[in-house]
């Protein structure tokens, strides 16, 4: 392992829909309230995507355009794409291509879609840093992008999913590192299928004869489910394992750590696991409050705006980390 380089993280950009939501807007909707939403969850708002101007392809060009700039690249630098999404445009082909189209990129390069939800980038992240280190690509251009509103149960019977999420994209692009000892050090994947059903959506699914008929006569299996109890369960105990997992790799202790940037799922579990590291309020990065939960474009977009507000400079310790469902959980380590 020592003798592969590393990859680091060269640019990193976001987009948002303009389109803001409130809590105050939901109410209008189903039968909730801002109080139950702001405590339980941290989230004012979101971004609702605009039907005809965003895509979950073309939201994540648009960030990977400022991703680019940001390492000073242009699109015909990129060697590889890697798209996390759990709302494609497409049932097929996935959304990467679709992005290789909106960004002009004319060589054939390889594009695929990375299918892990919450920790889509997380996982993403780590599959692009597999071929840099092996020196197979030098350029990847790893994206998180979903559109999540146009597929939420907007009425009181959907509200304990739909006040949740929200949609956005974020992008990175890696590059090997040129400098000993910084960029990925490692990175950390794990699933536990048994609880697959406990955040999901169930169809179209292919395993019912006449999936299409089927998936119509049963439209609100279309709606995302969630066990939301079960989920906070598991939530906080494989986002501080994950954690400690990559620190005991590099040697570190979680008092190393100078920004931890979990995936935004709820504000609530974020405190918990920001408690049960010992981390104070300065080194754990949220931006829930605004856009929800944005499932794998959630760390990115966090990422991103952690940069423009200054929160990491050259040689920090910075943690990324994600659950959801599958169960699946993710960190990356990088020195900055
Ligand atoms: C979703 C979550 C906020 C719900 O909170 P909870 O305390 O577990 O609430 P429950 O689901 O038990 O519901 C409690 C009550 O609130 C109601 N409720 C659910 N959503 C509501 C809403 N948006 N507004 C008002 N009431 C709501 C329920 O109907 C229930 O009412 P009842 O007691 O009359 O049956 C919480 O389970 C959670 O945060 N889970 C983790 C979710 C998450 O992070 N998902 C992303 C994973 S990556």
């Amino acid at each position: 392992m020592s003798t592969l380089r590393h990859s680091e993280i060269a640019g990193v950009g976001h987009y948002v829909p303009s389109r803001v939501v409130t809590n105050a807007d939901l109410t209008q909707l189903m039968e909730t309230t801002e109080e139950w939403i702001q405590e339980r969850t941290g989230i004012q708002e979101r971004r609702w995507f605009e039907e005809g101007k965003d895509t979950t392809a073309n939201m994540g060009a648009a960030a990977s355009r400022k991703a680019l700039e940001a390492a000073g690249l242009t699109p015909d630098d990129v060697q590889m794409i890697v798209f996390a999404t759990l709302s494609p445009d497409y049932f097929f082909p996935g959304s990467g291509v679709l992005l290789q189209r909106e960004l002009g990129i004319q060589a054939p390069i390889p594009a695929f879609d990375v299918r892990n939800q919450c920790s889509g980038f997380v996982y993403a992240l780590s599959m692009a840093d597999q071929f840099v280190r092996t020196g197979m690509y030098d350029t990847v251009l790893v994206v998180g992008s979903e559109i999540h509103s146009s597929g939420l149960d907007k009425t009181t019977r959907g509200r304990g999913v739909s006040v949740i999420f929200g949609d956005g994209a974020g992008a990175a692009v890696l590059r090997p590192s040129t400098r000993e000892g910084h960029g990925i050090l490692s990175t950390h994947l794990h699933a536990q299928g048994e609880f697959a059903e406990e955040l999901i959506v169930k169809e179209p699914g292919s395993n019912r004869e006449g999936r299409v008929d089927y998936a119509v006569a049963n439209a609100l299996d279309m709606y995302p489910y969630m066990n939301g109890q079960n989920v906070f369960k598991h939530a906080v105990v494989r986002f501080p394992q994950v954690i400690k997992e990559a620190l005991d790799q590099n040697g570190y202790q979680p008092q190393d750590i100078d920004l931890l940037i979990p995936h935004q799922a709820n504000l609530r579990i974020t405190q918990f696991v920001q408690q049960k590291m010992g981390l104070s309020d300065d080194k754990v990065f949220s931006n829930i409050q605004r856009y929800g939960n944005t499932t794998a474009a959630s760390v990115p977009i966090a990422l991103s705006e952690a940069l423009q507000e200054g929160r990491i400079q050259r040689g920090d310790l910075v943690c990324l980390a994600a659950f959801g469902s599958g169960f699946t959980w993710a960190s990356a380590l990088i020195k900055w």
